[in-house]
């Protein structure tokens, strides 16, 4: 397995461009399995997680081409049970459930395993797929939805920690084949389900109120092909800005959407830091005494939980004491021993990490276990004296393009050993 040893105290400045949103590529690759006609994607990141989503779509019979950033997509025929082969290394492939259950009235997919940031349950999209007629059942570890007929049916996907994004997107994507109208309370408004609702209109869809919690739609009887550019990663986009605000002396965004990353911005400028925003473009400057923060994970516009691990590598170096607590996915804090194990001081109280910034960190052998503590640990590795060695790279693989190579541009020093 690879790793990367990031070398500490590289000052970062320059200009990065972001990559185009894994998690609204995802879904909008997914979708193309709603017609029969030819789909372009622009913009798609060159990830792992893209990579599975890509052979998923093959072995349930799509045509599948990629050059570059560009993917075409031709499901002519497509077959309605998902690989448990490739669906175990990805559980965000159960998206292709509302696509198929939408088209074929039928899906199957292998039941989405917990992973390390916690338990990953799909009860609330298959509440909404129940409200558009469906039925499911689980044995030997899948899932199957189906139904004679899919007819509108209003529904609230709440659940006891929130929207849910995927469950949004998997209901959007059977309700715009159903019969009728289609009403989602509680639904996710985060900027990669507007992403897929636009791309789902430019097929023909008729969908109304996308980055709003009702989201209501008008079933139409055949969906059309379409050419679309995803929208740019707005967690790249806050992982490079933590990245310029704890090593940058100046650190510009290209190809970014401002508006998208609101919540993180406000924090890092309640924190101290001087953020200057253009149309699709940002800079960051470093500054030598940055103010601890309080701060809570929230459903979109609120502040990001994919955001939490890179805030806690941020804080560890940040004099006072700041919290975070984190109430999407209240386990997501395996980063926290690996930070500690490079000198940082982080109390677990339930679900809100309580940090009292260090002087120093020390670079240390660390284990990535997920996408967004792997980045954490990159970015403490940034401000570490010595080397950090990060195992599992593979994870952050999964969701980032390039970071090693992107971040050696802006000055940072970082190797990639093969194994
Ligand atoms: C999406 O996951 C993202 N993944 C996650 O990003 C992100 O952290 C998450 O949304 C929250 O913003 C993709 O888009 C591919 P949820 P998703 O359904 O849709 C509970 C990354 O790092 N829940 O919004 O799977 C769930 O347990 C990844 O890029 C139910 O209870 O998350 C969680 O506590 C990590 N029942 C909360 O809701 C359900 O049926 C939010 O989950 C579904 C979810």
């Amino acid at each position: 397995m690879d790793k990367i040893l990031v070398h500490g105290g590289s000052k970062l400045s320059g200009s990065v461009t972001i990559s185009g949103s894994k998690n609204s590529a995802l879904p909008i690759l997914a979708a193309t399995l709603l017609t029969r006609e030819e789909c372009v994607i622009h913009r798609v990141p060159d990830l792992s997680d893209i990579h599975y989503m890509l052979q998923i779509l093959a072995s349930l019979g799509a045509e599948v081409e990629r050059a570059s950033g560009t993917v075409t997509v031709r499901a002519d025929a497509v077959k309605t049970v998902a690989p448990y082969e490739i669906v175990r290394k990805m559980r965000a492939s159960v998206c292709v459930l509302g696509p198929l259950l939408g088209r074929e009235k039928e899906a199957t997919v292998s039941l989405p395993g917990g992973c390390v940031i916690g338990d990953r349950p799909i009860d609330l999209h298959l509440k909404g797929f129940e409200a558009l007629g469906a039925q499911h059942r689980i044995d030997a570890g899948n899932v199957k939805v189906f139904a004679s007929e899919l007819r509108g049916g209003t529904m609230n996907l709440r659940g006891k920690l929130g929207p849910t994004v995927l469950g949004t997107d998997n209901v959007m994507m059977a309700a715009v084949l159903a019969e009728g109208t289609t009403v989602i309370e509680s639904a996710a408004a985060e900027p990669e389900v507007v992403d897929l609702a636009n791309f789902l209109i430019a097929m023909g869809a008729k969908i109304e109120g996308a980055g709003t919690r009702r989201i209501i739609i008008e079933g139409v009887k055949e969906l059309h092909g379409a050419e679309h550019s995803v929208i740019p990663d707005r967690i790249e986009a806050g992982t490079f800005l933590v990245a310029g605000a704890i090593a940058g002396t100046e650190v510009t965004l290209r190809r970014v959407n401002p508006e998208h990353v609101v919540a993180v911005t406000d924090k890092l400028v309640e924190a101290g830091y001087r953020i200057e925003s253009q149309r699709d473009r940002m800079t960051i400057h470093g500054n030598g005494d940055p103010k601890a923060l309080q701060l809570m994970t929230e459903p979109f516009p609120g502040f990001p939980t994919d955001m939490q691990a890179q805030f806690c590598a941020l804080l560890s170096r940040t004099s006072g004491n700041s919290t975070i607590t984190e109430t999407i996915f209240p386990q997501r804090f395996m980063h926290v021993s690996e930070l500690k194990r490079m000198g940082a001081n982080i109390q677990l109280e339930g679900a809100t990490a309580i940090i009292a910034g260090v002087e120093r960190l020390s670079g240390a052998p660390v284990m990535a276990s997920d996408l967004r503590a792997s980045a954490a640990l990159v970015l403490a590795g940034l401000q570490a004296e010595g080397v950090t060695e990060i195992n599992r790279v593979y994870h952050i693989d999964r969701g980032y393009e390039l970071i090693d190579e992107k971040l050696n541009a802006l000055g940072a020093h970082i190797e990639r050993v093969k194994a």
